[in-house]
């Protein structure tokens, strides 16, 4: 048994009353309760428990607590903790790692009891095989990432700094969180020990030290303070408005534009875009629903068919990946016949507004041409096809919810509003280029990401949504469906649902 260690000192402010009992009854006895895996109220509950049994129970670890009490802590994890606080062997005196049995015994035998073998934390079986290890593939692209994510709570948290670093310009980073959190997406268990990290590709220093903070403590303070933080707060306010990106919302934010309610009385000019996006604020930034996005592909369908009979539409970005909601709605337009899918796109556009169906609509040009092009700029993430950024406005019917949220819009006119608007792409594609539009617009974006990656460093390629040229044949590979491009990049075929990465 280790003796209790005599404390010189004691600290006259906080520490020698418990809060909730009277006077300190044993002055040698400085707990702290590890939250880690015990839970915050726990905690809590049994932190007044001793208080009012005349323990001292501290709030924070300091250089007086005496004992560590944990529940299902390994020795080894409350050590790495302990290092964490500057509690390592360094320290003058030793602090005690005890069981919560420890602790409950004590409780109710009024007094601290004496330390038995049982008292102690358990050491972990350090062998190889009492650890899950995952064996993960490198790039995002050899992986099979389902909308069933294990490790949500790390990989939200790496998002959001991802987030924070687009929104501050920094791309680079965003990348290198993106890519981690990517990693454990496609994890098929929840990781609970940082033990099982290792070995994981595509973990950097930073994301590794996030991770390790989210597992040992529950959260990160770097992922808190950024939620919290103005600028955060502010630069998603304004980048949620249609038509302004990350450099706009810095000019506006460092203007001390920090809300929508700041920019509507700043008298800044606005684009067509950014101006109908903070029209339609509210509904833009409510997620589109699947029923919503079905219904959708309906108007559109009806629109093309009637521009040109055989003229096909299909769905695309995140709805094809099968997710649930997202925050537009992605097709695809093309037509059998090479050539004939040229001139679609405004004659769609002008359907679609005379039967009121568009809020706001802006046509970008095909700009692409094979043999101007080349290959030299098939690696750029902007295709060129003809496209259509929209903003639809979606009437009410069977597909929507009944409920609908009072908006500026319906009290301004006193009457129930009958839609909603919508953001929706429409892009246009030649047939011969069809099926790598499809794999290049069905995303997710780091999967795309990945895949040009892939194409550039393994196989010499450059890859596009309008094509794959072999740099080292000197020529572009066809291909007439997702499959056979996965098949001429020496990958083996992942279906929509699993490039959640
Ligand atoms: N894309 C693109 N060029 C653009 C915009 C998007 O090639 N100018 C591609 C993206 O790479 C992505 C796909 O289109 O693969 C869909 O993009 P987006 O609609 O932004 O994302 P989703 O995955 O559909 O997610 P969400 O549900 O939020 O819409
Ligand atoms: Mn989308
Ligand atoms: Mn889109």
């Amino acid at each position: 048994m280790v003796p209790l260690k005599r404390r010189k000192t004691v600290p006259s402010d906080t520490g020698s009353t418990g809060t909730d009992g009277g006077p300190t009854r044993f002055p040698q006895v400085v707990l702290f309760l590890l939250e880690r895996k015990m839970g915050a109220s726990r905690r809590a509950f049994l932190s007044k428990l001793g208080r009012q049994k005349g323990f001292q129970v501290e709030e924070v670890f300091s250089e007086t607590v005496t004992h560590v009490i944990s529940e299902n802590n390994y020795g080894d994890e409350v050590r790495t903790w302990l290092h964490s606080q500057g509690g390592g062997p360094g320290r003058a005196a030793p602090v005690l790692l005890l069981d919560i049995s420890w602790y409950t015994e004590s409780m109710r035998a009024g007094r601290p009891v004496e330390i038995l073998d049982a008292h102690k934390l358990q050491e972990q079986q350090t062998s190889e095989t009492e650890v899950v290890l995952f064996l993960v593939s490198s790039y995002a692209c050899q992986r099979r990432t389902t909308l069933d994510n294990q490790n949500s709570t790390v990989t939200d948290a790496l998002s959001l700094l991802a987030e924070n670093a687009e929104l501050s310009e920094e791309d680079g980073r965003g990348v290198a969180f993106r890519r981690a959190a990517a990693v454990l997406k496609a994890l098929p268990a929840t990781v609970t020990d940082t033990s099982q990290l290792r070995g994981l590709p595509c973990l950097g220093e930073h994301s590794l030290r996030v991770i390790r903070e989210i597992l040992e403590n529950g959260a990160s303070s770097e992922v808190d303070s950024t939620k919290q933080s103005e600028r955060f707060k502010a630069l998603k306010v304004l980048t949620g408005i249609f038509g302004v990106g990350a450099k706009t919302a810095d000019r506006w934010f460092r203007e001390g534009i920090h809300d929508l309610h700041r920019l509507r009385a700043s008298g800044q000019t606005l684009n067509r875009a950014q101006q109908a996006g903070l029209d339609h604020y509210d509904d833009l930034n409510q997620p589109v629903s699947r029923a919503e996005a079905d219904a959708i592909g309906d108007i559109v369908r009806n629109a093309v068919v009637s521009v040109s009979a055989e003229a096909r539409v299909a769905l695309t970005g995140g709805f094809r990946r099968g997710k649930p909601a997202g925050h537009d709605v992605d097709f695809l337009v093309t037509h059998p016949e090479e050539g004939r899918e040229v001139g679609l796109m405004p004659k769609v556009v002008s359907w679609l507004e005379s039967q009121g169906f568009l809020l706001y609509q802006k046509i970008t040009r095909n700009s692409y041409l094979e043999s101007k092009d080349g290959p030299g700029r098939a690696a750029s993430n902007m295709d060129r096809f003809e496209r259509c950024f929209s903003i639809f406005k979606l009437p009410e019917g069977e597909n929507r919810g009944a409920e609908e949220p009072e908006t500026e819009n319906a009290s301004r006119t006193e009457t129930a509003r009958r839609w909603r608007a919508v953001r929706v792409d429409l892009v246009v594609s030649p047939i011969s280029q069809f099926a790598f539009a499809q794999l290049g617009w069905t995303g997710s974006k780091l999967f795309e990401r990945e895949l040009r990656r892939w194409a550039g460093h393994e196989k010499a390629m450059s890859l596009s949504s309008h094509a794959l040229y072999d740099n080292k044949q000197s020529r572009y590979l066809r291909a007439a469906s997702e499959e056979e491009i996965f098949a001429h990049l020496g990958l083996e075929f992942v279906p929509p649902s699993e490039r959640n990465a």
